[in-house]
């Protein structure tokens, strides 16, 4: 018996990486999976077949998938993305957004294409399933099928939780990310849908492509045993989000890196200056902010 027994899953940017981690996850817990892939390059370039090679693995291993080579960013392919999984398996209960690219530049040396480009494939590239299935979901639900338990799980990054060096762009998306979760969960959540955000790790392509990093770009199925590079260990915690017994668990953004389930816990409200009804005079904010705020007397931030 698996967690996911019965349930059809997409997985977005699936031949490779964390999305394959995913998709070979969702697949040993029993559900049938779609695998997209757009087949580019870390930049965004190109096109090619290679959610067939995440297919035939889960395949091999006696799972069921099929392949689906859909822009997720182009919005009548991610239409037509939804409409397949629903043809080929049935239905569909599960869209995890994976797909991302990455084209880092410091801000002074960032181009107006790798601006666009990175804030498309993961904005757009999220949006896009995101707004199909929903719909779908809302159309059953109106012809009176329980959609509750269907799942949207997404992905944002450490980086854009906090910011990276020479990643603007990025940082910006997955930023945006973490945002479009929260509205979304509440916009679904009558409907008994959950929307999460998961923030992944792993030696992939991406991961390797940083600077100094010195890491190798492996695949999930190249580790056989545990490793804290594996790009598969957020895997099992999209498995259980994806099943119904997460139904009480949405609007979440949760790191899964190396051994460990992280909770992400951000933007509360602060230290907080209050005038009891009056307008605050910028002359007066310096003391005050600096040390009612800050928590420091001389001007400065804490940083
Ligand atoms: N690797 C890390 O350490 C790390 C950390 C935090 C977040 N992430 C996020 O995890 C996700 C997966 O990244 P990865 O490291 O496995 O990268 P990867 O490059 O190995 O895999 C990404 C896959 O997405 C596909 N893709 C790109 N654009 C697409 C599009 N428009 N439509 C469909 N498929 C498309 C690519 O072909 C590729 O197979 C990304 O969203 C990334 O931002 C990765």
């Amino acid at each position: 018996m698996g967690l996911l027994d019965g349930k059809v899953a997409i997985v977005t940017g699936a031949g490779h990486g964390i999305g394959r981690g995913h998709a070979l996850e969702l697949a040993k817990e029993g559900a049938k999976v779609l695998v997209n892939d757009l087949g580019t390059t870390l930049q965004g370039e190109g096109t090619g077949r290679d959610a067939d090679l995440t297919v035939d693995l889960i395949t091999a291993r006696g799972g069921e998938a099929a392949a689906n080579y859909a822009d997720v960013a182009d919005y009548a392919q991610a239409g037509e993305m939804i409409a397949q999984a629903v043809d080929t398996f049935g239905r569909l209960d599960i869209v995890v957004n994976n797909a991302g690219i990455a084209r880092d530049a410091t801000i002074w040396n960032m181009t107006e294409a790798d601006w666009d480009s990175v804030i498309r494939v993961h904005l757009r590239g999220t949006f896009c399933p995101t707004t199909h299935a929903v719909n779908h979901w809302r159309e059953l639900s109106k012809a009176g099928e329980d959609v509750s338990g269907r799942r949207i799980i997404n992905t944002t990054s450490g980086a854009g939780l906090v910011g990276n060096f020479g990643q603007a762009n990025y940082c910006t998306a997955k930023a945006g990310i973490a945002g479009f979760t929260q509205t979304v969960s509440l916009e679904v959540f009558k409907l008994g849908i959950t929307v999460n955000c998961i923030g992944p790790a792993g030696a992939t392509r991406m991961a390797a492509s940083i600077p100094g990093a010195g890491i190798e770009a492996k695949e999930p199925d190249e580790f056989d045993e545990w490793n804290a590079m594996d790009p598969s260990l957020s895997s099992p915690l999209v498995a259980w989000l994806a099943s119904d017994k997460a139904g009480h668990v949405t609007g979440q953004v949760i790191r899964a890196v190396k051994d460990e389930i992280v909770l992400m816990e951000g933007w509360r409200n602060g230290p907080t200056i209050r005038k009891a009804n009056k307008r605050w005079e910028p002359a007066e904010l310096t003391a005050l902010m600096n040390a009612d705020l800050f928590g420091c007397r001389a001007p400065g931030l804490r940083y």
